[in-house]
């Protein structure tokens, strides 16, 4: 409970800085987290208004990098060297890591997707800004060793929803463009009633197959869209449910990217109460071996993704 709900002001009062200075974090990761906010506003605008064409160049991963994928890594970028509190970043969007400042001293390290599922955005689906942060200078820590986590949601309306390691908080750009607090601590049910699977089901092995059976037959509802971050803040804001974009036949180590996917939506669904897992361990445990380290992944419910780890290790 913060300082502020119990002065009796209603939550929606509460705007992001002020939020985070009652939660006591030190001054710099305030700061790094509301440089990211104000990215998020010339982010949001861009995609409104924004060129949707190719940028003609591509990425790290052989994707064609989308005019908007390289002018929110932009904004980004610039965001987070105006903080003064970057020592290095990694980015979908850049092949290598990039130094900030050499001295690193008291400083954070900051890998981001500067929009995730930015080929939704030319058919008007909802899109978003993914953010892991660590301190120091070291990008290839395991998860766990996260000191925040923070998505921002492009949908009908802009939220973010945030993590330093003391719960879940979601909070709503309002009509000024600032964010303010909407809900506290969310949590997750230990089970859920939908699931979002990623990737192609004929392409799904055996265990993930019996999985997604199993949860058909016990009449969960089938909710994707295709973007990450709508579709896991739909598992955090109702509570319930599971993601998961598997390893498939002829690729074992599915989609997602672990350090600007995987890691910051572990953090923030296990803060959450919830589970990640690769289907054989805790992706916040994954040691990363460089930037463009992909992984499966089944997040969500905590009983949900422990019955996806049962399949699969029946299927070893
Ligand atoms: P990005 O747009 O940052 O490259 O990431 C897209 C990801 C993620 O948003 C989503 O979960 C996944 O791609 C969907 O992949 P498929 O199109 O294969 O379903
Ligand atoms: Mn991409
Ligand atoms: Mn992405
Ligand atoms: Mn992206």
């Amino acid at each position: 409970m913060t300082a502020a709900k119990e002065a009796g002001t209603t939550p929606f009062q509460i705007d992001l800085r002020r939020y985070l200075r009652e939660l006591d974090e030190n001054r710099d990761l305030t700061r790094l987290i509301c440089e990211i906010a104000d990215a998020s506003k010339y982010i949001v605008n861009s995609i409104r208004t924004g060129d949707l064409g190719v940028a003609g160049t591509s990425n790290l991963y052989g994707e064609d990098q989308l005019a908007l994928d390289v002018l929110s890594d932009r904004i980004i970028r610039k965001r987070l060297l105006h903080s003064g509190v970057v020592a290095r970043v990694a980015s979908e969007e850049i092949s290598e890591i990039i130094t900030i400042s050499p001295d690193s001293r008291g400083k954070y390290s900051v890998a981001y997707d500067p929009l995730d599922g930015s080929s939704l955005v030319d058919v008007n689906l909802a899109v978003g800004t993914i953010v892991s942060i660590y301190e120091g200078d070291n990008l290839l820590q395991p998860g766990r060793n996260q000191v925040a986590a923070l998505y921002i949601l492009y949908g009908p309306r802009t939220t973010m929803m945030l993590s330093t390691g003391n719960g879940v908080h979601e909070f709503a750009m309002n009509q000024l463009m600032e964010y303010n607090l909407v809900q506290e601590n969310l949590k997750l049910d230990p089970k859920g009633s939908i699931y979002s699977p990623g990737g192609q089901r004929n392409k799904y092995t055996p265990g993930t197959e019996k999985f997604v059976s199993h949860l058909e037959a016990k009449g969960s509802k089938l909710r994707y869209s295709g973007g990450l971050v709508p579709d896991i803040n739909q598992i955090l804001v109702k509570g319930k449910g599971v993601f998961l974009y598997p390893h498939l036949q002829d690729n074992p180590n599915g989609k997602l990217r672990v350090l600007y996917e995987l890691n910051p939506m572990a953090y923030l669904v296990e803060q959450a109460g919830g589970a990640a897992s690769t289907g054989k361990q805790r992706i916040l445990d994954l040691q990363p071996q460089g930037i463009e380290d992909r992984a499966p992944v089944f997040i969500g419910c905590k009983e949900d993704v422990a019955l996806a780890e049962k399949f699969i290790a029946e299927e070893a």
